[in-house]
């Protein structure tokens, strides 16, 4: 109660109060807008007077409002998943006339949709759950022995992307270099989708009108390419989702040749409970289906970091899962994700990643030293590298984050040790990966807003051990130049946000 009359005030404070009720409707009930060929919203209203409260599906606890005046309704839904921003919200506004009128929707990119809004039946609203497999241990599938690379169309289009689009990337992604550095695969995000046809079979939208012919375009590339789904009945953003249908679902996407799938929790939330156990068998419904059609088919989870995934993601048939939630185009965000990851650094391991969420380098929201932050903590993490940009349009510096083999390697390097921290001291971090060979990836990090001085010292990188008849050589990856192994220790000054990124190794005399 006390929860329901804060987000009363909440509403009433966002809209002004208005103390008369709007006398005719009472919208209190399940309702869906839909969009010819597009995608299906459904929402939980409660009346209070000239107010309502919107529930959606997404099951996390953003306040969302509306107003009823007269016959006007207007509906406000914090848009950003995860971690509402205050700025941007979908909005639904239309006439009532009954059980069902015509409505407009602003998506959270600004574009505007015309559809209807229609009375459902709870059931339809919430469908019944089916039951999930008993818990087990899926076989490992071989796949993604390091942190797979590619490229996501999510964090540039949102789903405002069509089959063009994706084509362009498979071309961008060969004709940049991006490909002869490891990025090689192309994942289509939410947006593809459509209603399922009359065999239930799940099919494009308009905009992606032949999903087969468009992963024999990118195999043709030499890449490979991912799709997008969820264990709910929609995605996020509406579009259709593979609940109840995991099975043909998964033999669909493997007839039409895809090779990875991106699986989006979304919707599950109105039928599972966000639990370990529903989780793991939600995922691991859709891991043995996969596994089932015989086709490899790298399989990313995305929960956002629910129930600790990085404790049972391998068993569900898992490559990669996501621990965190939905990151943005700013530092603050890309901090927090990242960052936040040096608690969970010892659960990757070869075929099974931690996913702070895909890059945003490139897309303009932060600088360069920003980005180069960014790269360097993902590859420290050995985080999957999946690029969010526009690949037709990278400029040199933009280039030169995403393809810097050096930081790639990384990245890559099959060392198994998770990377530490070895020194804090307010904004300031030196971050210690062992490496392959006797080496050592060392990051100097400056979270604060000054330039701040940061070092270490040489023996403490655990190489003093193998330094019988050796030297220490080191490299500035970003620089591109050797560095001096001189005194006790290195210092650098490092600029607001910044890093300075070392690969140091241990040689033999005589030989540098
Ligand atoms: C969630 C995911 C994102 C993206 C969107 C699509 O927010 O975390 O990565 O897939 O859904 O709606």
């Amino acid at each position: 109660m006390r929860l329901m009359r804060s987000l009363v005030a909440g509403c009433a404070l966002l809209f002004g109060m208005h103390a008369i009720a709007s006398a005719q409707s009472d919208l209190t009930g399940y309702w869906k807008y839909a969009v010819p060929n597009g995608g299906v919203n459904y929402l939980e209203l409660k009346q209070s007077g000239s107010e309502i409260f919107v529930s959606g599906r997404s099951g996390m606890s953003q306040k969302s409002c509306g107003t009823l005046h007269g016959d006007k309704l207007h509906l406000e839904i914090p848009s950003a998943f995860g971690r509402p921003d205050p700025k941007r919200f979908i909005t639904y506004d239309a006439t009532v006339n009954g059980d069902k009128f015509p409505a407009t929707r602003k998506d959270r990119d600004g574009e505007l949709t015309s559809g209807t809004i229609e009375r459902v039946p709870r059931e339809e609203a919430h469908p019944a759950r089916l039951p999930l497999p008993e818990l087990r241990d899926l076989t490992d599938n071989g796949l993604a022995r390091t942190p797979p690379m590619g490229w996501n169309s999510w964090n540039k289009y949102h789903d405002k992307f069509d089959d063009a689009t994706v084509r362009a990337m498979a071309d961008a992604m060969v004709s940049s270099g991006m490909s002869k550095v490891g990025y090689n695969t192309i994942v289509v995000d939410e947006g593809w989708s459509s209603y399922r046809d009359k065999d239930e079979k799940i099919t494009g939208n308009a905009r992606f009108p032949d999903m087969k012919a468009l992963a024999d375009y990118v195999h043709s590339k030499g890449l490979k390419i991912g799709i997008y789904s969820s264990p709910g009945p929609q995605v996020c953003g509406g579009y259709q989702g593979s609940y109840g249908h995991e099975e043909e679902d998964a033999k669909t996407f493997a007839e039409w040749g895809y090779d990875y799938l991106k699986y989006d929790w979304c919707s599950a939330f109105g039928i599972y409970q966000a639990t370990p156990a529903d989780l793991e068998g939600a995922y691991q419904k859709m891991g043995e289906a996969l596994q089932k059609t015989g086709r490899p088919i790298v399989y990313s989870l995305c929960e956002y970091g629910l129930g600790d995934v990085w404790k049972w993601g391998a068993k569900t048939g898992g490559n990669l899962w996501r621990t965190t939630f939905d990151i943005s185009d700013n530092w603050e965000s890309m901090e927090k994700n990242g960052f936040s990851q040096l608690d969970i650094t010892r659960y990757p391991q070869a075929g099974h990643w931690n996913d702070p969420d895909m890059l945003e380098v490139g897309n303009g929201g932060m600088t360069g030293e920003e980005y180069r932050t960014h790269m360097s903590l993902w590859a420290l993490l050995r985080a999957p590298l999946i690029a969010g940009n526009d690949l037709r349009q990278m400029s040199d510096e933009t280039k030169s984050i995403l393809m810097n083999t050096d930081v790639i390697a990384i990245d890559q390097d099959s060392a198994a040790k998770p990377v530490e921290v070895q020194w804090v001291e307010g904004k300031s971090e030196v971050l210690v990966r062992p490496l392959e060979g006797d080496a050592v990836a060392v990051g100097l990090f400056n979270r604060g807003n000054q330039a701040s001085q940061i070092g270490f010292r040489w023996d403490s990188l655990h190489l003093a051990a193998f330094l019988g008849g050796k030297t220490l050589e080191a490299t500035d990856l970003w620089k591109h130049e050797p560095v001096k192994v001189e005194g006790d220790s290195f210092t650098a000054v490092v600029p607001r946000h910044g890093v300075v990124l070392l690969r140091v190794s241990a040689v033999q005399f005589g030989f540098r």
